[in-house]
């Protein structure tokens, strides 16, 4: 059992909010609130450590330089994988864009097929359009479920010996359905192809174990599991991360060059990281590995489940509200108010304190599958509550058209 109460006190926005500051943040989707240890390692970078790494010859730089190591050994325990398996990049997008450059613009030739799904959000299909467009290779579709979910049947069903490359998200960023990643896989190398899962939503919320799983590359974000913006990973088996091409060049990744133009890169990871890193964002990611281990993951994944169960036994009785995911097993609500435009509940919600995203959240082919182009989505952290979810449920009770019409007016 987490004890909410006790961890809200280690993030300062949550102290903020129950000293009466009237907010409710239910946006962790798009990226979650910091805990103080995050913030201390960022600030102690700052004030007393701020020095380049992997290249200064004295003491303070060779410090900075191992912590920045013991991020990158903390990553591979947190992912069940090899520390030179880890490649920092600026975000997901940035390590799905390295994947497409480096290895499926490389590997892909006409005639190849890239299976993906309906639910991929634009960080992960776009790099992927683009790499089809070089190489020739084309884009297939695995059809969803009208909820908008992944089954092993449709996958089965979808797979051919032209699938050279299998790209999804491990939950979706809209409808918060778990993928069953590890008999997708074992399926996908079947056919002798591999497999690239955005782990963008997952990786924060559910225990990852890559080993386990078997997949060959994973993309996700520090600030979306209470970590620093402007630091992600791509995790990839080090052989494929041997055979791809770095995405750029510069110092530090190349071991020598010479006037003739001939370059010699460095072996995986430091191949792919050229350039000074965001030094004190990898060293605010390893705080907050720390602390997602000090909690559990299992934990996590379940207390969520819980809220997010709580949510929707309360706001399916509400006859206004159109439900679009209640059996995904993650902490993701979508909804419609009957009526009301997407925006303009956000903003309503906004009016009584509540933060939630609307739109269509970055996965514009979905809104063909679920028959609707803007959604409503709440997602909860293992620091809400659940007088928090009543919070969002009383001010659904009671919206009216004639309100958001009033506030989009002022
Ligand atoms: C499923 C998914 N993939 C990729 C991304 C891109 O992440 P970032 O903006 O941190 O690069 C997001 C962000 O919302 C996401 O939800």
């Amino acid at each position: 059992m987490l004890n909410v109460k006790e961890i809200r006190k280690d993030f300062p926005m949550c102290v903020k909010q129950d000293a009466g500051n009237g907010k409710v943040y239910l946006d962790n989707a798009a990226t979650t609130f910091k805990p103080y240890s995050v913030i201390e390692a960022v600030t102690r970078y700052y004030t007393d450590e701020s020095v380049n790494i992997h290249r200064g010859d004295y003491d303070l730089s060779y410090q900075v330089s191992d912590e920045y190591e013991q991020t990158r050994k903390t990553v591979a325990r947190f992912l069940n994988c090899e520390e030179r398996e880890v490649i920092f990049t600026s975000g997901a997008s940035a390590s799905l864009n390295l994947f497409a450059y480096g290895w499926a613009q490389k590997f892909l030739k006409k005639g190849d097929v890239i299976l993906s799904s309906e639910a991929e959000h634009a960080s992960n299909i776009l790099p992927l359009m683009k790499a089809a467009e070089l190489t020739g290779a084309t884009i297939e579709y695995i059809p969803l479920t009208e909820e908008g979910e992944l089954t092993i049947e449709a996958f089965k069903g979808a797979m051919h010996d032209k699938v050279k490359l299998v790209s999804i998200a491990h939950i979706s960023n809209v409808l918060g359905f778990v993928h069953p990643i590890k008999e997708l896989t074992k399926i996908t190398h079947e056919y002798g192809a591999i497999i690239s899962v955005d782990g963008a939503q997952s990786v924060p919320h559910i225990k990852t174990d890559v080993k386990d799983w078997d997949i060959d590359f994973l993309s996700f974000s520090a600030h979306k599991m209470l970590g620093p913006t402007g630091v992600g990973v791509l995790f990839g088996k080090y052989a494929l991360l041997d055979q791809m091409d770095a995405f750029m060049l510069g110092g530090g990744n190349n071991a020598r060059f010479d006037i003739c133009g001939n370059i010699q890169l460095k072996n995986p990871p430091f191949k792919f990281e050229a350039g000074t890193p965001a030094i004190e964002a990898v060293l605010g990611l390893k705080a907050a590995i720390l602390y997602l281990e000090k909690v559990g993951m299992d934990e996590i994944e379940a207390y969520e489940h819980e809220l997010k169960t709580y949510a929707v036994s309360q706001l399916k009785d509400l006859k206004n509200v159109i439900l679009y995911n209640p059996h995904a097993g993650t902490g993701i609500i979508t909804f419609n108010v009957e009526g009301i435009f997407a925006q303009d509940t956000a903003i309503y919600l906004n009016s009584k304190g509540l933060m939630v995203r609307a739109g269509n959240h970055c996965a514009k082919i979905l809104v063909e599958v679920i028959k609707t182009s803007e959604t409503v989505r709440a997602s909860v952290s293992f620091y809400n509550t659940k007088e928090e979810v009543d919070r969002l449920v009383d001010a659904l009770r009671t919206i009216t058209l004639e309100q958001c019409i009033d506030l989009s007016i002022m």
